[in-house]
């Protein structure tokens, strides 16, 4: 195969970074992400991709730029003779809005994913998305969807004080939650039923749990934390229900609201990955947040990918 050539954008440089890091210090490709005077994207890629294997990494959490950069590049590589081009998107955002839950609401995920789509990438490798169904909007596009359980599963196991319990944040979280369980020794979930209004945000007095957490510790498994509002709601309700210690774990973390929303003592622990960056010093003087980079994992994905192996070694079983 041709040479492998792994690209960042502006949201996923770290990413980036520590993926060739791991591929025996292969440097990124260089690539000018840069702004027009009026604030349009310019992007251009600085080197040589004809005939190469190009992987372009980047999550697209707001501003929508991010999914413009993102397009632009795969669409530089494509039209600079690249072989083959993947798109690598730790993070999909507006992934959440899937589905038409209200009347007179767009699908955005799809909308975005056909943005994605306009660029004739020839693959995509993604990583926890809401909805298992939303990566189907990929079609015609091959397309992997891999899981944060990879990058923080063992660290859990060592994490989590017995009797423990995983809970679910509501039921469309049912089958994640369900597997960490079953990858952590459990049979079984916890549920925390909850009324949503308007766009996500949850009545808190009206979140009815289904399960015991009595006594037990409890381990609360997301996709993503925004504002962190359904995790502290969660955690509240689950306290008062005498639950112990809380951890939680999210794949994607934006804090949108900040650390200080989380008020002092409610978790134990927050685990999340690096699909967004943050700065070290946000989580200074705050809720105890352990970060584990999904890198290896993506390391490990591009490399199979590029040399034809299997990804399922990549997705717990
Ligand atoms: C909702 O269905 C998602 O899985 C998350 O629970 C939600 O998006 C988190 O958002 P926030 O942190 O703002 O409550």
């Amino acid at each position: 195969m041709n040479n492998l050539l792994v690209l960042a954008g502006s949201e996923s440089k770290h990413l980036g970074l520590a993926v060739c890091g791991l591929m025996n210090q292969k440097k990124l490709t260089k690539v000018r992400l840069a702004r027009f005077s009026d604030n349009e994207v310019d992007v251009q890629i600085e080197e040589n991709v004809r005939d190469e294997d190009v992987f372009i990494i980047n999550s697209l959490p707001p501003p929508a730029e991010n999914i413009l950069e993102t397009v632009f590049l795969a669409n530089a590589a494509r039209y600079s003779s690249a072989k083959r081009v993947t798109l690598v998107i730790p993070y999909l955002g507006y992934n959440r809005q899937e589905r038409k839950d209200r009347p007179r609401v767009p699908i955005s995920a799809k909308i975005v994913i056909d943005m994605l789509k306009l660029a004739r990438a020839d693959r995509a490798l993604l990583v926890d998305l809401h909805a298992e169904a939303t990566a189907a909007h990929f079609e015609p596009m091959v397309h992997d969807h891999l899981y944060g359980s990879y990058s923080v599963i063992d660290y859990l196991r060592e994490l989590l004080p017995k009797p423990f319990v995983v809970a679910a944040p509501d039921a469309g979280a049912v089958v994640r939650a369900r597997k960490y369980a079953q990858y952590l020794g459990l049979a079984d979930v916890v549920v925390l039923n909850k009324e949503r209004v308007g766009a996500g945000k949850i009545k808190e007095n009206k979140i009815k749990i289904i399960g015991n957490v009595r006594g037990k510790n409890v381990l609360l498994v997301d996709d993503m934390i925004d504002s962190g509002g359904t995790l502290i709601a969660d955690a509240k309700a689950l306290k008062e229900k005498g639950a112990r210690k809380i951890y939680a774990f999210a794949t994607h973390a934006l804090f949108s609201k900040g650390l200080g929303v989380f008020p002092k003592d409610l978790f134990t622990e927050i685990v999340v990955t690096d699909t967004i960056y943050h700065d070290k010093a946000i989580f200074e003087g705050h809720t105890r947040v352990t970060v584990k980079s999904i890198a290896p994992l993506l390391a490990r994905a591009i490399e199979n990918i590029h040399t034809g192996e299997s990804l399922s070694e990549l997705i717990l079983g």
